[in-house]
């Protein structure tokens, strides 16, 4: 007998076949998110799960008696209660590695529309003003090659980014992380350097850091006071790193030049969040890793981790607090 799993979110067809053929599964394929009591039913006689958000704790747990495994198409588990679900015994799993370079672009297109108000210029030109205004500096915005990048938070994404900043324009790299990176530090010329060096000096300063209880808020009023007057502030990340009330102050006060935002505390963003009415704040609704190609890759990855946690295999992508319980 195959063992029983739920999809709680479309995936490929593709992906769903490769499912199919291990698993008995049921899928929720409507575009929009899966109701809470609908989910609750489907999950109380499955052993695994493919998730895309939606806190995995206690609560719901409870509601999933023979849960083993929860996989999320995503790089970011901060949605999982690791306490609860290694008291449970359930593995999680995520999708590192196949989205690195897709979010690295998108750092870069942020860092370059905020810093050339690429999208401010793209409706002033729509709204027909080109040719109307006289003043010559109008719309002129400021350089991105050999400038300074701050990276806070080195992963495998802060290191492609590092790629793209030292080896494609040239600019001078810091970075602050749990671990020097001596690769990085050789190939790209980063420099480790501790917080608030990094944003004092940095004229971009990018944050890539995971959503966990030690970074909830941790650039905040301070760290925008260090920060230069003429310095962007990217967030790819998660929106809670930040504490929004403090970025929206910072900009309002000019402490900072602007902002690229793919993130928000709050998703999808309040129509009636200041950072909305700014033209010098550059927002996107959370799509990092939204390609074609990448989120395929994000999807079978997931599925893979899937079925090797419901056929008694290790996953490949066993979270990091949870390895201990895939070698029991
Ligand atoms: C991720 O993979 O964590 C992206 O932010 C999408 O949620």
């Amino acid at each position: 007998m195959k063992p029983k799993v739920f999809i709680s979110a479309p995936i490929p067809k593709k992906v769903e076949d490769y499912i199919a053929q291990h698993c008995d599964y049921r899928i929720w394929d409507k575009k929009e998110p899966i109701p809470p009591e609908i989910l609750a039913r489907e999950v109380a006689d499955v052993k695994g799960l493919i998730t895309k958000k939606g806190a995995i704790n206690k609560e719901f747990l409870s509601q999933a008696p023979h849960l083993k495994v929860v996989s999320t198409i995503s790089v970011g588990y901060d949605s999982f209660d690791i306490e609860a679900m290694r008291e449970r015994n359930v593995l999680g799993t995520h999708t590192p590695f196949v989205l690195d370079e897709t979010v690295a672009d998108l750092v870069f297109g942020l860092i370059l529309s905020a810093a050339r108000r690429l999208p401010e210029l793209d409706r002033w030109v729509k709204e027909g003003n080109w040719g109307k205004e006289k003043d010559s500096e109008r719309n002129f915005g400021v350089d991105v090659h050999h400038t300074t990048l701050g990276i806070i938070g080195m992963g495998r994404i802060g290191e492609k980014i590092a790629r793209r900043a030292a080896l494609g324009f040239e600019m001078d790299v810091l970075y602050n992380s749990n671990s020097r990176k001596p690769e990085a530090e050789e190939k790209y010329g980063a420099r480790y350097s501790e917080v608030d060096e990094l944003l004092a000096s940095s004229d971009f300063v990018v944050v890539m850091l995971p959503l966990t209880q030690e970074t909830h808020h941790i650039i905040g009023e301070k760290q925008f006071g260090l920060m230069k007057p003429n310095a962007i502030f990217i967030n790819c990340a998660r929106g809670q790193v930040v504490d929004e009330k403090a970025l929206v102050r910072a900009l309002q006060e000019k402490k900072i030049r602007g902002a690229g935002l793919d993130v928000f505390e709050v998703e999808p963003v309040g129509q009636d969040n200041p950072l909305l009415q700014m033209d010098n704040v550059v927002t996107l609704p959370h799509i990092g890793s939204a390609t074609h190609n990448t989120r395929f890759d994000m999807a079978m990855r997931a599925a893979e981790n899937l079925v090797a946690g419901v056929t008694g295999q290790v996953p490949p992508d066993v979270v990091k607090e949870l390895k201990s319980l895939a070698e029991l």
